[in-house]
């Protein structure tokens, strides 16, 4: 039999020393979380996400409480099923419960008997509506072609443009464990970092994630710590890492290294996207190119964008030149301030919001969410959309039998 994942809510000592005891006697039940008082809704969503319970036992001892947690459960996640725990059986409260959709209502003492039997018919409806949760699909990974082209420089200022339009949680993580660059671009300075993220992935939960994670310039970050290159993250950890940070962030930006290790493999196969940097130089072209035809050959080539980094007017290869060398449009632009990125980088923020690359940064970012500059951002419109190159292919890469998405 599989058991029934709970949470519990319940503020009142006795009520929840009383339910644990008699909970704790039924097989079909494992209490995987336990708060001693109410949460706030996103705190409730935030435990949901993260320990995905299919049944959260409710205190109802103070029921508009408990009924304003009930509404965010049924709209935000649907098929959790909520069982109201009470001292005695009131029959106002009770049927305002069951006004409300909880459908079932324990009190005290709790006869064990009711219990395995509200049990099996929560296990029932379990399996007849699974809990649905949202994650989101907006998994972004960034790719230097060559080291150095400015690819930790474009995730970060990105991940920061997407979230100034607070549209939703956003998550930079650096998994480039050989030359991590991001917690000193942002002067982080937590002690835990992706290795910890790593280490714990089996059993991530937002008070372990809470340490791991810092918040700055309005955005979620995990460094990657001291430089590790011989540390090793397993495709098994990459996905409880992604998996987590799916339940619990709108858009997720991953940096990863371009030396092409197992981990950021599998971080680009889950990505939606994957954005790799160029810059307007042959060696960076020249690998550009090569990492093309290896991501095709992994089935991957369809779902790259080509970012060009560090452009100025004067570059000596020209956009359409990468193009047709690479095979693919260059799908955004981001021109060389050496100077802005330079102050950005003592003040450990991202550059300025209004610099002419502060607004190519926020174009991407726009393009990301969906919004369309002109209206909703307030920018002039952008030249190119991102939608308009999800379906390209790039014809120059040696084929090798991918299929078109
Ligand atoms: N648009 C830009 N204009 C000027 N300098 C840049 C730009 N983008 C990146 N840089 C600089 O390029 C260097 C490499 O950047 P980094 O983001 O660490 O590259 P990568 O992650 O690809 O190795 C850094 O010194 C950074 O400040
Ligand atoms: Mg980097």
């Amino acid at each position: 039999m599989t058991l029934l994942r709970g949470a519990v809510i319940c503020p009142d000592p006795e009520v929840r020393a009383r339910f644990d005891e008699a909970a704790g006697e039924i097989p079909g039940i494992q209490i995987i979380r336990e708060l001693r008082r109410y949460p706030d809704t996103l705190e409730l969503m935030r435990l949901v996400r993260s320990s995905v319970p299919q049944v959260v036992f409710l205190s109802i001892e103070d029921l508009p409480k408990a009924l304003e947690l009930l509404e965010a459960l049924k709209s935000q996640a649907r098929g959790v099923q909520v069982v109201a725990l009470s001292r005695t059986l009131d029959p106002g409260a009770l049927l305002e419960a069951m006004r409300a959709g909880i459908r079932e209502c324990l009190a005290m003492p709790f006869d064990r008997g009711e219990l395995a039997e509200a049990a099996s018919r929560i296990a029932a409806a379990v399996r007849d509506a699974p809990v649905l949760m949202d994650v989101t699909e907006h998994v972004y990974a960034f790719l230097p072609s060559k080291q150095g082209v400015g690819t930790s420089t474009v995730a970060m200022n990105v991940a920061v443009a997407l979230g100034r339009r607070k549209q939703g949680e956003v998550l930079l993580l650096d998994m480039d464990l050989s030359s991590g660059i991001i917690g000193f671009m942002l002067k982080l300075s937590n002690t835990h970092c992706v290795v910890d993220a790593a280490e714990n992935a089996h059993a991530l939960d937002e008070s372990i994630w809470d340490q791991i994670v810092c918040r700055k310039g309005g955005i979620d970050i995990v460094h990657s710590g001291r430089l590790n290159p011989d540390f090793r993250i397993d495709a098994q950890q990459i996905r409880h890492i992604l998996d987590f940070a799916r339940r619990n962030y709108k858009t997720v930006c991953v940096d990863i290294s371009g030396n092409l290790e197992k981990y950021s493999i599998e971080v680009m196969h889950e990505a939606k996207t994957i954005f790799m940097v160029v810059t307007p130089e042959i060696p960076s072209l020249h690998l550009a190119r090569e990492k093309l035809g290896f991501l095709h050959r992994l089935d991957l080539a369809d779902r790259v964008q080509v970012l060009l980094n560090r452009y100025h007017k004067k570059s000596l290869v020209t956009p359409s030149q990468i193009e047709s060398l690479l095979g693919v449009p260059i799908a955004f632009t981001f021109q060389n301030d050496y100077q802005g990125v330079h102050a950005a980088l003592q003040d450990g923020r991202a550059v300025e919001p209004v610099s002419e690359l502060g607004k190519q940064f926020q174009t991407l970012a726009d393009a990301i969410l969906g919004l369309k500059n002109n209206e909703e951002a307030g920018q002039a419109p952008q030249k190119k959309r991102i939608v308009e190159f999800f379906s390209i292919l790039p014809p120059r890469v040696p084929a090798a039998g991918g299929e078109r998405r």
